[in-house]
């Protein structure tokens, strides 16, 4: 009897074509909190009130008072083994795109190439006024930091009630729609329109790899209840045993 790591590792390795979507789950172990688990950051604070575009507008003082929780030490996280688990997929030719939730910038940091932040990125910084860029997390100090030219700053991140990118959502819908397998990691896939794109693709046809430490995604072909930093790694190593025969 095949266990469930060889049996995705064969699906992986003969459909290819894979799409990783990942959530804040796929960072914890590398020390950032999620949002809505036990403890987690929106159980702390409403995101309507803290992480809300309308209230941004009126009040930015709300969103900077969590600027620890994101800037301060942007530097300092580094990916783990799950993201570079995703980096080695991509190597393998086995994941073509990673769309990511997650603003920390971690993909991009552990190499993977074709990552889609359809949540921006708090690496990006730029004056509301003026449209000066600056980089996490050297921005001046101050709740909230403002530019030189008196404009309040705001992260390129999509807060709610905003707008997500076009650009970025458009890729990551047709990624979706024409991906083979999806590799779902770490996400309570309840926010839309990310939380579309498993049923895009299961609707197009492909099977759905969950990655979690509980079942987020009811519709899912496999569920693989573990944390990512070791499912990811034990993937991979299935991958190498089948391409070794
Ligand atoms: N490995 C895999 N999954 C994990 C791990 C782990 N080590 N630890 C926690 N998880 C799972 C949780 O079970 C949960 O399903 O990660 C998920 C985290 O869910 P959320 O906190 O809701 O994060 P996410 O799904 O990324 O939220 C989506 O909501 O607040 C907005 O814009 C924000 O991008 C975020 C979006």
């Amino acid at each position: 009897m095949e266990s469930l790591y060889e049996e995705v590792a064969s699906l992986l390795v003969k459909q290819k074509q894979c799409v990783a979507l990942t959530g804040a789950g796929i960072s914890l172990e590398s020390g950032i909190p999620t949002f809505r688990e036990k403890g987690g950051l929106w159980e702390k604070y409403d995101p309507m009130v803290y992480a809300s575009i309308d209230v941004f507008r009126k009040d930015p003082s709300k969103y900077w008072s969590l600027r620890d929780y994101f800037i301060k030490d942007y530097d300092k996280y580094q990916p783990n083994k799950a993201h570079y688990a995703l980096k080695d997929l991509e190597d393998m030719g086995i994941v073509r795109c990673v769309i990511t939730q997650n603003i920390d910038g971690l993909h991009k940091k552990a190499g993977s190439k074709n990552v889609v932040e359809i949540h921006g990125s708090i690496r990006e910084i730029y004056c509301t006024k003026c449209g000066k860029e600056y980089e996490a997390p050297h921005i001046p100090d101050g709740i909230p930091p403002y530019c030189l030219c008196g404009g309040v700053l705001k992260p390129n991140t999509i807060l709610f009630g905003e707008e997500l990118p076009q650009d970025a959502l458009l890729k990551a819908r047709n990624e979706s729609m024409s991906c083979k397998t999806m590799l779902l990691v770490g996400t309570s896939a309840i926010v839309y329109p990310a939380a579309s794109l498993p049923n895009t693709a299961k609707q197009n046809g492909a099977k759905i790899v969950e990655i979690n430490i509980e079942e987020a995604f009811s519709d899912a072909d496999y569920f693989i209840k573990e944390k990512a930093g070791t499912a990811l790694p034990k993937i991979v190593e299935e991958i190498r045993i089948i391409d070794k025969h």
